[in-house]
């Protein structure tokens, strides 16, 4: 069943967990480890079914392998879901066992933080496992940095589309006004854009009217008029029964795996519609990572962030030259990344291959 999965993408590894006494019951997935340990979050989410959670945990940890070599990080892609309401489930006991799985694998999966899990509970999967990341002792909070990020990457597509005026006089919907949509939407009024935006918690709406976003009905964003789309909430939002909708001429976004399924990013070419990759936009959460590793600092971390911009306009100007769509220039981008690696692992000696691994982390 698992070799015939639709997103099966010849993982690595993929791992079941389950530990009676806490209640854990997780599915590690590590795509590939070509390019050095597999780094994704974990992800704690009361999924209605197991099959729910497999298909995701194993879309995501393919995303991070794409993300990692695309952004130039020398990291393979992997990804964890803890099934479950993390509001009634979580527990220090269930946080401990997960560390201990994560710790069996050696140093193959570095885990961090993502939905449902807190920069506390990374702390305390971290007192079973080295391999942990995003502790609230640690590099903290990501939003930030991939807020600048995607901003960066929505003025890369303005420009490419639009010229040197760029965003001047554009309009851009955000979807999520939370961690990163509120800080995109910030930045973008702060330099004359104007917004709207929607989110169904109120005080975030709230404090996003405050500093000058224009609200629409959370079912209303992706149809919104405007020049640029952001969806910042959650991923599967560009599917066959959204994209005829959107009125947007780019998307750009914060949020992991926006295409409901691959055939989309061809959807969206159809219907005139610039699409950025998802992970060329948001990889500044994964900069945010490096503060704190091996005296790294938020200097070096915005060091690779400001990458993004160029990386992003010579995409899109790729794209233009080979008439295919961004996705498809991207991909092509990270299989290079992903041959070369092969190639050079096959040249090395076992030990040489651990330690260069070792050094990447
Ligand atoms: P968040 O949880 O702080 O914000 C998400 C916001 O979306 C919340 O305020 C929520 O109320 C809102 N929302 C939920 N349903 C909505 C709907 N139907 N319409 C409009 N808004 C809705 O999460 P965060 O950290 O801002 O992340 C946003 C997205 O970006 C997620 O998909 C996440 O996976 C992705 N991402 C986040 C990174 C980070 O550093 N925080 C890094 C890379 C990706």
């Amino acid at each position: 069943m698992l070799f015939d999965h639709p997103e099966f993408d010849a993982h690595e590894l993929v791992q079941f967990v389950e530990d009676e006494p806490s209640g854990l019951r997780a599915i590690i997935a590590l795509h590939s480890t070509t390019l050095g340990p597999a780094a994704g979050g974990i992800r704690f989410h009361p999924y209605p079914s197991e099959t729910l959670a497999l298909t995701d945990v194993l879309r995501l940890s393919r995303a991070m392998t794409a993300k990692m070599a695309f952004g130039e990080v020398p990291m393979g892609g992997g990804k964890s879901v803890i099934i479950g309401d993390p509001r009634s489930l979580k527990s220090v006991d269930l946080l401990h066992a997960f560390g201990r799985a994560v710790d069996r694998l050696g140093g193959r999966y570095i885990c961090g933080e993502d939905m449902g899990m807190t920069p506390e509970d990374m702390d305390v999967v971290a007192t079973e496992t080295r391999w942990a990341t995003g502790r609230a002792s640690g590099s903290g909070d990501t939003s930030p940095l991939t807020a600048v990020t995607v901003f960066d990457a929505v003025r890369a597509a303005a420009i490419h589309l639009w010229g040197p005026a760029g965003l001047e006089g554009r309009v851009v919907a955000v979807q999520g006004l939370g961690a990163v949509g509120g800080k995109l939407a910030r930045r973008l009024v702060e330099v004359g854009v104007r917004v709207v935006g929607s989110d169904p918690d109120p005080a975030r709406a709230a404090e996003a009217a405050a500093r000058g976003i224009t609200l629409v009905d959370p079912g209303e964003i992706l149809a919104a008029e405007c020049d640029i789309l952001a969806p910042c909430a959650f991923g599967g939002v560009l599917s066959a029964e959204t994209i005829p909708t959107i009125r947007a001429e780019v998307v750009c976004g914060a949020a992991n795996n926006q295409l409901a399924t691959s055939k989309d990013a061809d959807r969206l070419a159809e219907a005139g519609i610039l699409y950025v990759p998802d992970y060329a936009a948001n990889i500044g959460g994964v900069y945010s990572g490096v503060i704190g590793l091996k005296g790294k600092t938020a200097a070096d971390a915005q060091a690779l962030a400001d990458r993004v911009f160029p990386r992003v306009l010579d995409l899109l100007d790729e794209a233009t030259r080979l008439a295919i769509t961004p996705s498809e220039a991207a991909d092509r981008v990270v299989a290079d990344r992903l041959r070369a690696g092969s190639a050079w692992v096959a040249r090395q000696s076992p030990s040489a291959v651990r330690r260069a691994r070792r050094a990447s982390t």
